[in-house]
This record gives structure tokens, sequence and C-alpha cells, in this order.
């Protein structure tokens, strides 16, 4: 089992209850694909379930990886306190992460992210920006408050944000922005993270795309596949189901029943 005693480099608040944890530990070093997640123990002894967090951003040669949390509750409360110097137990990196070898440079990619789901985009991102692909980001927020790593996003390529109550960028949902910019475009590959009726609207516009993928979001237990706490049932079948920590949280349009 790859598990550690990081320590937090920073930990800093970026918008209303949500927060970047910078860690350094020798787990970095496994860090390597875009899209896998920490399993993050609470320290507090009543507080048993660890917290999957997905890894926002990767610095091998800092030896430092980021994450990025919204407090939900008492686990993620306590997160938030802890400060620069404290050690955490780190689970990790799980997941099967974003398939991106198959992108070539010059490629148009589109990246299209929810709220909380967000962070494993960035260091998406900048993956594929590395790799020469021409991005283009859209994501959705609540408001204006809840905006965060705007700047970072926008460094890298094309950004649009929406907000469901119009105080920045687009009035509506980001399948208002994906039906204008879709007219002048058509995307070499398709990502998405987010809240499931968002990825039920990208699941349903590419499903026939050949490469286009949703990290799903599940409530989890080990995180390792031994629980089936996660469990999502499969896509044209009433018994088949996977493992979102194992098998997933990437998945392909068409194979989950969303
Ligand atoms: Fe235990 Fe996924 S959380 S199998």
């Amino acid at each position: 089992m790859k598990q550690e005693m990081m320590t937090i480099v920073t930990q800093r608040l970026l918008a209303p209850q949500i927060y970047e944890m910078t860690l350094t530990g020798e787990l970095v070093k496994q860090m390597i694909v875009p899209g896998q997640f920490l399993h993050l123990k609470v320290p507090r002894a009543d507080l048993l379930l660890r917290r999957p967090i997905s890894i926002n951003k990767i610095d091998h040669e800092k030896n430092e990886c980021a994450i990025i949390y919204r407090v939900e509750g008492d686990g993620t409360d306590v997160l938030s306190q802890l400060q620069s110097g404290d050690k955490v137990d780190v689970m990790g990196p799980l997941g099967n992460g974003f398939p991106i070898e198959e992108v070539k440079e010059g490629e148009k990619i589109l990246i299209i992210g929810g709220g909380i789901g967000i962070p494993p985009l960035y260091e998406l991102s900048r993956q594929l920006v590395a790799k020469g692909a021409e991005i283009i980001n859209i994501q959705g927020f609540r408001n204006r408050e809840t905006i965060f790593f705007e700047e970072e996003f926008r460094e890298l390529g094309e950004m649009h944000i929406a907000t469901s109550d119009g105080s920045y960028g687009t009035e509506g949902y980001v399948c208002k922005i994906l039906d204008t910019r879709l007219k002048d475009f058509t995307p070499d590959a398709i990502y998405a993270c987010g809240a499931n009726g968002m990825l039920k609207v990208v699941n349903d516009r590419f499903i026939d795309h050949p490469r286009a993928y949703l990290s799903l979001e599940a409530r989890m237990a080990c995180g390792m596949g031994a629980c089936y706490a996660c469990v999502c049932p499969k896509a044209n079948s009433e018994t088949d189901t996977m493992r979102v920590c194992k098998e997933g949280p990437i998945v392909a349009t068409g194979e989950v029943a969303l």
C-alpha cells in the first residue's frame, strides 16, 4: 500500500470554504497521471473514514503536490485547520487517471468542469499544454464568490466561465457556452469533471465520441477497491457495476449509467 505521513507545506483559503493544501513527501514521485486522487486520514480519532481528494497539481522539481477541497463537514473542517509543518496520513495516488497518451501536438481539447470538480482539471490542463495541445476550458460555478483558480487556468489557454446566478461570466450552465463554442470546432478529445447533472449532459452529448471522458464522484470508504462502497451501475446492464475508486474515477462516455 502506498501510504505516507506527508508534510503540509502551505494551506490557504481560495474562496469561501475552499482550501488549497500543498504537501511534500516521497509519494509525490509516484504522482504522474492527472486525475488521480489522494485518500487523507483526518487527524481526529472519532473520524475513521479517509477523505478522497483529487490531485490539483504535481511539482516533481519541488517534490510537492497540491489538493483543493471544500469544507463540507467535520472531517474537511479538521483538515482545513492544519498548518504548514503538520503531518497528514496520505494514501495514494489512487484511481486510474485521465488517459492522455493519445493526445498529439496541435489537437483541440475541450475541458469541462463544475465547482469542486474543477481541481484535477488543472493538472490535466498543464500536462495537455506541455504536449502542445490547444485547450479550451469551460467552467461552471454557483456565483462569483465561489470561483477559484481562474487566473491559473487563463494562463494555460482559452477559458470561459458560467455562473448560475449570472454574477460573473455567462449566466446559466456550462452547456450554454458549449452550444456557442461548439459551432466553431469539433474537439479531438473531451474531459469533464463535476456534479452528476453536468456529467450527464456531457455524457449524452459526446456519447459516440471515441475520446470523451468523465471523472466520476462517489462516496468512498477504503478507496482501494475492497469495500464496494463506491460502486456505480454500468450502462446497458441491470447487474454490472464498477468501483469508482479502482476502475475509475475516469470512465469513457457511455460506460456508466448516470
Ligand atoms: Fe471501497 Fe471503492 S471505496 S471499493
